[in-house]
């Protein structure tokens, strides 16, 4: 199921968000006019996480993660959410930056790799 979202969520940028979900899985993207992706953002239901939210240099800074984040948030709620997380690594300023702005409060997680 694919499904449009009007070009106005993306403010600036000229485009369309879609989604497409599969199974638990649902991928939000932002393309372009020839439908090149710029932007991506991948919702996992069952798990209520986020992840691989990736602006393309050029597409930066124009409000398309923010447009991405909101989209995903609008869809788990819908299917009954309460609430999401999006893990980054913790010297990702510009991550933080934007997590805060959209109302993410932190929690701490360390990993080590084996
Ligand atoms: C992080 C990323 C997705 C942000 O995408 P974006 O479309 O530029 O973000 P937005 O335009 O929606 O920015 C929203 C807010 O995030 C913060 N932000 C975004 N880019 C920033 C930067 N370069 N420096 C500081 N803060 C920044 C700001 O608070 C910004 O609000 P403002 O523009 O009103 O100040 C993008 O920089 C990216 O793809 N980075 C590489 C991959 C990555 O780090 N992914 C995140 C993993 S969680």
């Amino acid at each position: 199921m694919v499904e449009q979202i009007p070009k106005q969520m993306i403010g600036q940028v000229h485009g369309e968000l879609s989604v497409s979900r599969h199974g638990n899985i649902v991928v939000i993207s932002a393309k372009d006019d020839i439908f090149r992706p710029f932007g991506v953002l991948i919702l996992d239901l069952e798990r209520g996480s986020l992840g691989s939210l990736l602006v393309a240099e050029g597409y930066r800074r124009k409000g398309v993660a923010t447009a991405l984040l909101k989209e995903a948030e609008r869809i788990a709620k819908e299917a009954g959410l309460d609430r999401i997380q999006a893990g980054t690594h913790f010297e990702n300023e510009v991550a933080h930056n934007l997590l805060r702005k959209l109302g993410y409060f932190e929690m701490t997680v360390a990993e080590k790799r084996l």
